[in-house]
């Protein structure tokens, strides 16, 4: 159904990487789903739309979180004294195996989908498991909540859990295939991508195949790279010939080209080199501040890839990240990054706020095409917010409330939620 509507508030987008730009007390224009901008004074032609009154609270894009494991929801927030080759065995890939139970997943998932729904999140790119009916499950509750996704059945031949690994690389693409098969047409804002787990869980054989799939069927794919320091010692075991772990992606095929960019969730190792692949392909980096600080994976140079010109977005990473709240990472990307500069390089300037608020906003908004920000003819994906229980003992602009309420968001309320201009999420006292 087409929408065109316009919303009055006080507005703040990201105009570039380094600028918010606001509007108190403006107006933000939706027509058939489409901003149309964000205008102090409501231009004539716009007029006769509806007007929809939020005077006084918050108005900013909708964010998206570019890596995040649905079926790895239920335990967040335990096992966090491990780092990841221990967490991943003693607790990720024991829960995983329980999806091979549909009932299991759909309980599971209905907890995840309906979390979801509630949060400042309008588009995700999302890690499921490696079983075919729970992942379309999954999709299928997800296209109800709204929130566009795409969505990773993932492969997994070797160095799994006895429950949680598949027979071989022909079972792992045969599988895949008839995944691809099942949902073809079954939905309007949920897309599948192409999802090797990451390299120790991949054989060559099963990489090269689904890099051959993700060009033959134009299919995007997403993966983890260069997060925790063992991991990358036994990739280097693992793929010999390649001279880092980007590399090993590169050799086998699976790096993705710019009509349909990879994400790769860390990059907490990532040198120059592996920052040169990262950028031939057009490969989004998905920022996890939040889980590699959790398993003490280490702190990403984030500045550095931005000045690289590399495409970078916020991913929560649950369950490695302990919560979906996409405004609680962006404050640990920030402090994370001011970590980083003060205690490993300072040559690398800490992460501004307006940086941190576009990569969770527009930098991974652009993974979906014109999404993020509230220029003429992006996608509507709008937020409107409540903060005003936050006490003040002055009147604070646009930006500063914007600033403020990452920093502290516990008196924050989400009113409403529009994702390509519908109405996704509305507050009940
Ligand atoms: N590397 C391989 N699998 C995973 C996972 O599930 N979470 C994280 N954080 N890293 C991984
Ligand atoms: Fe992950």
């Amino acid at each position: 159904m087409a929408t065109s509507f316009v919303l009055k508030g006080d507005i703040a987008f990201n105009k570039d990487a380094n600028t918010i730009q606001t509007f108190p007390n403006g107006y933000l224009v939706c027509v058939d789903g489409i901003c149309k901008g964000a205008f102090q004074a409501l231009p004539e032609e716009f007029c006769n739309l509806p007007c929809y009154d939020y005077s006084g609270k918050l108005i900013v894009p909708g964010m998206t979180d570019l890596h995040v494991h649905a079926p790895q929801y239920t335990f967040r927030g335990i096992g966090m004294d491990l780092e990841l080759l221990d967490w991943l065995t003693q607790y990720t890939f024991p829960e995983e195996a329980h999806y091979a139970d549909l009932q299991y997943a759909k309980k599971a998932y209905r907890y995840f989908s309906d979390d979801l729904k509630r949060t400042f999140t309008t588009r995700a790119v999302v890690f499921a498991t490696i079983h075919n009916e729970s992942t379309i499950e999954l999709m299928d509750q997800l296209e109800k909540t709204g929130v566009v996704t795409y969505v990773g059945r993932v492969n997994m031949d070797r160095n799994g859990d006895e429950n949680l690994q598949e027979d071989s690389a022909g079972a792992s693409l045969k599988g895949t295939m008839e995944w691809l098969k099942e949902i073809n047409g079954r939905y309007q804002r949920t897309f599948p991508i192409l999802t090797p787990r990451f390299i120790p869980s991949c054989s060559d054989e099963l990489m090269r195949g689904l890099g051959e799939m993700a060009q033959e069927q134009g299919l995007r794919i997403q993966s983890h790279l260069s997060e925790n320091r063992s991991e990358i010692a036994w990739v280097k075991e693992l793929v010999p010939e390649a001279d880092c772990y980007a590399n090993a992606y590169e050799i086998l095929g699976a790096m993705g080209e710019e009509e349909r960019p990879s994400v790769f969730a860390h990059c907490v190792y990532s040198d120059e080199r592996e920052m040169e692949i990262l950028k031939k392909h057009h490969a989004f980096i998905a920022h996890c501040s939040d889980s590699n600080m959790n398993l003490s994976s280490g702190i990403a140079p984030v500045r550095k890839f931005l000045e690289q010109g590399i495409s970078v977005g916020i991913g929560t990473d649950v369950a490695a990240g302990s919560s979906m709240n996409m405004v609680k990472e962006i404050l640990n990307a920030i402090q994370a990054s001011k970590m980083y500069y003060r205690l490993v390089d300072d040559t690398v300037k800490a992460l501004t706020f307006e940086e941190a608020f576009y990569m969770a906003t527009a930098g991974g908004g652009a993974y979906f095409g014109k999404v993020g920000t509230f220029l003429d003819g992006y996608e509507f994906d709008a937020l409107v917010l409540d903060d005003s229980n936050m006490a003040s003992m002055r009147a604070m602009s646009v930006r500063e409330r914007v600033e403020r309420m990452c920093y502290n968001d516990a008196d924050l309320f989400i009113l409403k939620k529009y994702v390509q201009g519908n109405l996704t999420f509305s507050r009940t006292e």
